[in-house]
């Protein structure tokens, strides 16, 4: 039999996150040779990742690394599974990637699908599916498990996920293997400029604090084609609320908060890094959730 050929490029930063991750990229690689059908269509850099989750690596140290400048650079490309860099991220998304690793497995089983929205939700989903189209490149930004991610596929578009935690990209491929799945901070994309006709934001805004906002936006729109349409969802309000306790409930000590923002400071936010919004729902209080939920769709002007 031939074996297929592998090839991996990996850049300076690449080798030194996966040499403090103490992965042997060699052994993965011989791994892979030996039994070539191991993982058909897996790229290689995520079985260094899986590799690293499972051997219960210390990825909350990648804050200490720094993105290479160049990977801005659409011409250059971006190197792949963006780190958040400690300027650009500050220190609260690394315990909202230890708290969503913690968290990862009993998230994925509570919430498999979309039963905790309402119709109204998903119906904005399915104007921003039609927006950008049959076929087109949407982006899952904030995926979580991949719940959302099949809700798009099943939408027709062409949809892939990214997710600051390894813990539940892990579950995504798992439960979602037709679908491609990143490490990488919504702050900070590992994509080049215009790659998307999409992208969706699914209450993985939430975490980060109102000043480093503005910076997702911008990210988003710089992944995205001039005219491309972008969907966000989150608890509308004001203030900061802690999520910890919600987890304590399943046995979970973590960290985490989540901020309210207002369909209005959101549109800021979005006019700021050029969009235009194109329209916003703002839906009140429903089920177990005490908040009103705001989704709005803009397009990339
Ligand atoms: C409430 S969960 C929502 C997940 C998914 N969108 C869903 O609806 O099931 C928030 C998700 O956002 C992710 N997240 C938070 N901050 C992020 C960031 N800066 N970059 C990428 N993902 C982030 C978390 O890791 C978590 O998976």
């Amino acid at each position: 039999m031939t074996q297929p050929v592998i090839c991996l490029l990996l850049d300076s930063t690449a080798l030194v996150r996966y040499a403090d991750w103490n992965v042997d990229v060699m052994e993965v690689l011989q791994e892979l040779y030996d039994d070539p059908n191991a993982a058909v269509g897996v790229p290689v850099v995520s079985l260094i990742e899986a590799r690293a989750v499972v051997q219960g690596r210390d990825l909350a140290r990648l804050d200490a690394l720094v993105r290479l400048p160049e990977c801005h650079d659409a011409a250059a490309g971006c190197g792949y599974g963006a780190e958040v860099s400690a300027d650009t991220a500050g220190a609260s998304y690394g315990s909202v990637r230890d708290a969503y690793d913690t968290v990862a497995e009993d998230y994925a089983a509570l919430l498999p699908d979309t039963r905790a929205e309402a119709a109204l939700d998903l119906a904005m989903i399915d104007a921003f599916a039609a927006a950008v189209g049959k076929g087109a490149r949407v982006l899952d930004a904030g995926c979580g498990a991949g719940r959302m991610s099949r809700y798009l596929a099943g939408r027709d578009v062409a949809v892939e996920g990214v997710d600051l935690s390894p813990g539940m990209v892990a579950r995504a491929r798992r439960d979602h293997p037709d679908i491609t799945f990143s490490v990488g901070s919504i702050a900070d994309l590992p994509y080049r400029a215009g790659s998307f006709d999409g992208v969706m934001l699914w209450y993985s805004t939430i975490h980060t604090p109102p000043p480093d906002q503005p910076r997702i936006y911008q990210e988003v729109r710089r992944v995205l084609r001039p005219g491309g349409h972008l969907l966000v969802g989150f608890q509308s309000g004001e203030g900061v609320h802690d999520a910890a306790p919600s987890y304590r409930r399943y046995g979970h000590e973590v960290t985490l908060v989540r901020y309210l923002f207002t369909a209005d400071e959101v549109s800021g936010w979005l006019t700021a890094a050029g969009f235009h919004e194109e329209c916003r729902l703002v839906r009140r209080p429903a089920g177990v959730y005490p908040d009103d939920q705001a989704f709005l769709i803009a397009r990339a002007g």
